[in-house]
């Protein structure tokens, strides 16, 4: 664990937001491999495997997983690479097809840093059969693991009986890890208690689906910025908001495509640095995967977002060029100081606050 846990997640200020799935980590165990010692194990690449068969008459759809990894991890479902994770403190959320028979939950898992410190995996796995009932997985000592990542570890040819099982670090909860980020339970978010210039500022968000999940079909993004922001999905303007203790909803088409482009003109209104913030959580939906929640993308700081310190020309559309912005600065979480419980309306007039471009 080299990041410092600098949240104290209030979870109660977020019920506000909606709750897409009932997934979650109750049931889990921070697992690791038997090199940990006084709650320290050395840094370095972990493999960890999950053998699921189904039980007898029943038939495997799909997976709807939440996974975080103390430091980071790469998941492969079926020896596809499904995605990573590079921050402990938030899961990341995928949903997979499965096969009907035998499927492998193969990860490369990782502790950073130079020196021994915590590291642990947690997981939980929701499976859905053909006849819509849903079974979950969780990580717990039927995972097995092996201190070398031995090539081609993910294949479902691939036999782990020689692996020992996963040691058990202690249930969900436990010390130094506390309360973790679900994506689509509370999203987690970007909002600061400290004073920033007054202007306007410009951010985006690239999404592109892993291998696995399939191409978008729509997405539900719910924004509020303090003081007012206009959304921009690939171009064309979504809509606007003017008041920070609402939120707006937006469910918007989205073509099929390998980028989608999310970018938000925001303002932060007065003439003296006051508070200014960003909140955003954002579920993609795609095409073959009946999961109950989708991608979900929040305001947050793994560096999915990106700011830019003015508004250039031309920043809302897909081409845009960003690639040299930093990304956004994470602030607070959902519920923090000075902005507190954000409530949550419908979506706001399609038309751009005052400045912002009028989109495709
Ligand atoms: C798993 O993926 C590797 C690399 O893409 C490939 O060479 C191998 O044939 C795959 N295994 C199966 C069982 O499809
Ligand atoms: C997505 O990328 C793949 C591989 O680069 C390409 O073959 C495909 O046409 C692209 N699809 C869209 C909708 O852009
Ligand atoms: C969004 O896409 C999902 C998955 O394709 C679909 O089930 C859902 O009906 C769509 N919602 C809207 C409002 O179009
Ligand atoms: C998703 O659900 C729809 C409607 O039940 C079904 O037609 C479709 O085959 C399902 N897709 C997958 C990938 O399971």
């Amino acid at each position: 664990m080299v990041r410092k846990l600098f949240l104290t997640l209030a979870f109660a200020a977020l019920s506000a937001f909606p709750r897409i799935s009932a997934l979650n980590f109750d049931a889990s165990t921070w697992i690791w491999t038997n090199e940990v010692s006084g709650g320290n194990a050395p840094p370095g690449t972990r493999a960890f495997r999950k053998d699921f068969v189904a039980p007898l008459g029943k038939t495997p759809v799909q997976a709807d997983i939440i996974m975080t990894v103390d430091n980071g991890f790469t998941l492969y479902v079926n020896n596809v690479s499904v995605g990573t994770g590079d921050d402990y403190r938030f899961a990341e959320r995928f949903c997979v097809p499965l096969y009907s028979c035998l499927n492998v939950f193969a990860v490369a898992a990782t502790n950073a840093a130079t020196t021994p410190n915590p590291a642990g995996l947690l997981a939980a796995i929701e499976i859905t059969y053909s006849d819509g009932t849903t079974s979950t997985i969780v990580s717990d000592t039927t995972w097995r693991y092996s201190i070398s990542v031995p090539s081609g570890f993910e294949d479902l040819t691939f036999d782990d009986n020689s692996w020992p099982p996963a040691i058990a670090e202690g249930a969900y909860g436990v010390s130094p890890w506390g309360q973790i980020g679900i994506p689509s339970n509370p999203p987690v978010l970007e909002i600061s208690g400290g004073n920033a210039p007054p202007g306007n500022r410009a951010f985006r968000l690239t999404y592109t689906p892993p291998p696995t999940q399939g191409a978008p079909t729509n997405a539900t993004v719910i924004i509020v910025a303090d003081n007012a922001y206009t959304l921009y999905v690939n171009g064309f303007l979504i809509g606007s908001g003017t008041n920070f203790h609402t939120a707006q909803t937006y469910t918007i088409p989205l073509a099929p495509a390998n980028e989608t482009v999310f970018a938000v003109f925001a303002q932060n209104a007065d003439v003296v640095p006051n508070p200014a913030g960003l909140l955003a959580a954002i579920e993609i939906n795609t095409v073959g995967c009946n999961c109950t929640a989708g991608v979900i993308r929040v305001t947050d700081g793994l560096g999915h977002w990106k700011s830019n310190t003015g508004t250039p020309a031309g920043f809302e559309l897909p081409g845009y060029d960003d690639s040299a912005w930093p990304v956004a600065t994470d602030e607070a979480p959902l519920g923090a100081a000075p902005w507190g419980t954000i409530a949550v309306g419908g979506p706001g007039p399609a038309t751009p606050i005052g400045g912002a471009p009028l989109g495709l």
